[in-house]
């Protein structure tokens, strides 16, 4: 089996959990408030290692407590922090506001995170079959990342919505984004294999769309769409949710299992990421994406 690179961002998460979303101009009272770890990069990089993969993780934090939590978190789930960077600025740290359905609205401060960059000469670990990334961190560094790993399965999480850079796309294999980011950037309202397949012509890139309960969506520059739906769960917190289907997804991947099994159980991973609240401790584990009955 080979590895999972992740190079991406790690955000200390407050959420704030509310009856409702404010209304512009609005003040809420909160009916709760808590902290979680969180960062796309580093909630990928658990995810993965929860699903069974070798991961190691690219990512900046600050000199401050918010970094030496990121440092335990990846002791404890055993994600290789041997190239994490320690910047002269705080520890990113992201704002959530989740409702009573279990939505959210996501503020990023990104901190040590916009500070990423690769080091001049540096060498990607041996054996890496999936290269992941998102764009909390800059797009420069994914490049270097992906142009130095061109044997790997390089994806590319187009969260938060941006447009890529063309030496970034260039460089990269697959792009994986949510309905309303896929919206964004195909500039356009359609449904998920129709935004699937539009993104995969336009960007000659495999895609794969995911579209919470109705699914995820994978298709190919030549039109082919695999798709997979999840099981139905009690949504409490859909936070990490997409975390947990592109960390399931580079894990399965790189154990070799067939394209249309890795999308059934990333599915299964999103879902069972929105039962429990908070990014982190709802990533689910290899046993509980593979249970009977999941899938
Ligand atoms: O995908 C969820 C994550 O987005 C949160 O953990 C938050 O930190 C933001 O990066």
């Amino acid at each position: 089996m080979g590895g999972i690179l992740v190079i991406g961002s790690y955000n200390c998460d407050t959420v704030l959990k509310l009856a409702r979303f404010p209304a512009p101009g609005e003040t809420l009272t909160a009916l709760g408030m808590a902290a979680f770890h969180g960062g796309k990069g580093s909630n990928q990089a658990v995810a993965a290692a929860r699903a069974g993969g070798r991961v190691a993780l690219i990512a900046a934090i600050g000199d401050d407590a918010a970094g030496q939590g990121a440092l335990a978190l990846w002791t404890e789930e055993g994600v290789d922090a041997a190239a994490v960077q320690i910047a002269p600025t705080a520890t990113g740290a992201a704002t959530i506001l989740l409702d009573a359905a279990g939505e959210n609205q996501i503020i990023i401060i990104p901190g040590a995170n916009a500070e990423l960059a690769l080091p001049a000469g540096f060498t990607p670990p041996a054996d890496i079959a999936v290269a992941l990334a998102q764009l909390e961190t800059p797009q420069a560094a994914t490049a270097a990342l992906f142009r130095a790993l061109p044997e790997s399965r390089r994806i590319l999480n187009v969260a938060p919505a941006a447009p890529i850079m063309p030496e970034l796309l260039a460089a990269t294999d697959m792009l994986v984004l949510n309905e309303t980011e896929a919206a964004i950037l195909a500039q356009r309202e359609a449904e998920p294999t129709a935004l699937a397949l539009v993104l995969a012509a336009e960007t000659m890139r495999e895609v794969i769309v995911t579209a919470g309960a109705a699914g995820a969506f994978w298709a190919r520059p030549d039109g082919v769409v695999i798709d997979a739906a999840p099981p139905r769960v009690k949504v409490a917190d859909s936070t990490g949710a997409g975390d947990a289907f592109l960390g399931a997804f580079a894990a399965f991947s790189a154990a070799g299992f067939a394209p249309e099994k890795t999308l059934r159980l990333a599915v299964v991973a999103g879902a069972l990421a929105c039962t429990q609240e908070g990014a982190v401790p709802s990533l689910p584990h290899r046993a509980a994406i593979m249970a009977p009955g999941g899938q």
